[in-house]
């Protein structure tokens, strides 16, 4: 039997990484109501550089742990971890009533050929499962959710591979938009960035974006490209007042401002250009300007923040959302500054899976994913007109430079371009 191959990265310093391989698997028996998946199409993306930086904090590293056969001293789980990644599975074995093998799962997976092992409960709405394993019971919800795709859904492979790049982080946008900043609160009552697990207040007012402008650093995320695309979908009435975009290639964000005919409200700068943004927000007089901080390169955030304070926009409220960090591998001393940069600056931390938990409490599953899914899809097939200059970069395996391990590579130096798109086959 060939051995599996499985990516593995330091939890000390993210740069160190390796390819181990391990025993395939003899046959044994599955545990109840589990089935193992083989990874077969995976993304990467600046996020995955986040599973690994707050792996501990988050437990995303306890998802699946390296499996004891890999060769020392990637078996010491203390020192070595697998960054899971988002995609789809094939299912190799199953005794899950209603999964049977063969069948495609989309969900969180290892960065490995492995097969995973998922111990599964029905969850709404059909076809929805959830991961209930006692080791990944600290996880956030979100990443415990895994969902049969039938073969007449997302069956052009094109489609497959864009939901490997995007849909995993394209739901934080859409989030944004829709719920922490909701259009209508009447219809939909605005979310805390946090969820409401937070206990923290969120009102109408905070929601509001009637007079406000907003400002998206890091632009060309995947996150905030999915932020502003529903932006620009929302009733004009609804807000925001005007939209600036930060960036380092404002080229192409501008022709999707242009194609949606947003000219008139969005400015779209690069980083050198941001002093060029106050007098400009200046010009809307907005009452509130909200930054959403997507993961801006060096000191864009702060110099942003000094030149609002030093403008007549020093009256108006400022509001900043932490979505991201820049694409690279933070020293535990930066990590320490972006914490301290959190107090200081009174930024408002943003979670996906606080808000999707709360929705799903509030308007059941089966009305949220319906949604969510429908507007996934829109915005899949609008892609030629929302990220005109993406493009997909496929990769082979897990090792090697056209592999995980080479992409791992490029992401922990900042060296992914944004107009690409790394997705994986196994
Ligand atoms: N809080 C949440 O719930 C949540 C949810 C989803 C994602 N996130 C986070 O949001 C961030 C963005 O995720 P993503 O997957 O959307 O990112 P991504 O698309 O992989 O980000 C690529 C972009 O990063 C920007 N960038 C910033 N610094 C860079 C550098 N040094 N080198 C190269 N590119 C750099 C570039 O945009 P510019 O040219 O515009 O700088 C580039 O286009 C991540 O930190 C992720 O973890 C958070």
């Amino acid at each position: 039997m060939e051995p599996e191959m499985i990516h593995v990265v330091c939890k000390a310093d993210n740069r160190q990484h390796a390819v181990v391989n391990i025993p395939s698997s003899p046959d044994h028996n599955l545990p109840p109501s589990s089935l193992r998946a083989r990874p077969i199409l995976l993304g990467l993306t600046s996020n995955n550089l986040s599973y690994a930086r707050g792996g501990d904090l988050l437990h995303w590293w306890k998802t699946y742990p390296v499996p004891p056969t890999a060769p020392a001293p990637y078996n010491d789980q203390a020192s070595w971890g697998i960054v899971p990644a988002w995609g789809y599975a094939t299912v190799t074995e199953s005794n899950v009533p209603g999964i049977i093998p063969d069948s495609l799962i989309w969900g969180y997976w290892p960065t490995s050929t492995s097969p995973a092992l998922l111990r599964l409960e029905r969850s709404e709405p059909e076809g929805h499962w959830v991961e209930v394993s006692s080791h990944r019971q600290q996880l956030m919800p979100i990443y415990n959710r895994y969902e049969c795709v039938h073969s007449d859904e997302e069956n052009e492979a094109d489609e497959r591979a864009w939901g490997t790049v995007f849909r995993g982080v394209w739901v934080a946008g859409y989030l944004l938009s829709e719920y922490v900043f909701s259009p209508d609160p009447r219809a939909r009552e605005p979310v805390h960035p946090l969820g409401d697990a937070s206990g923290l207040p969120w009102s109408a007012d905070d929601a509001d974006l009637s007079s406000a402008v907003v400002v998206v650093l890091g632009a060309s995320t995947k996150v905030a490209r999915s932020f502003s695309w529903c932006l620009f979908d929302r009733p004009r009435e609804s807000g925001p007042l005007g939209l600036v975009q930060v960036t380092s290639s404002p080229g192409a964000l501008q022709e999707v401002v242009d194609g949606k005919g947003w000219a008139g409200w969005s400015k779209t700068l690069a980083y050198t250009e941001i002093d060029r943004a106050t007098e400009w927000i200046e010009g809307l007089q907005p009452s509130k300007v909200v930054i959403v901080d997507c993961g801006a390169r060096d000191n864009v955030l702060s110099r942003i923040c000094q030149n609002v304070q030093e403008s007549a926009l020093r009256s108006c409220k400022p509001v900043i959302l932490q979505v991201g960090s820049q694409q690279k591998v933070y020293t535990a001393d930066e990590v320490q500054a972006a914490r301290a940069a959190m107090q200081s600056l009174g930024k408002i931390q943003y979670n996906t899976s606080g808000i999707q938990d709360t929705v799903i409490t509030r308007e059941g599953a089966a009305r949220y994913f319906g949604e969510v899914s429908c507007r996934w899809k829109e915005w899949l097939a609008h892609r030629a007109s929302a990220i005109p200059d993406m493009g997909l970069v496929y990769g082979q395996g897990i090792a090697g430079e056209n592999g995980i391990y080479g992409g791992w590579e490029k992401l922990s130096t900042g060296a992914v371009r944004p107009e690409e798109g790394l997705v994986y086959a196994l």
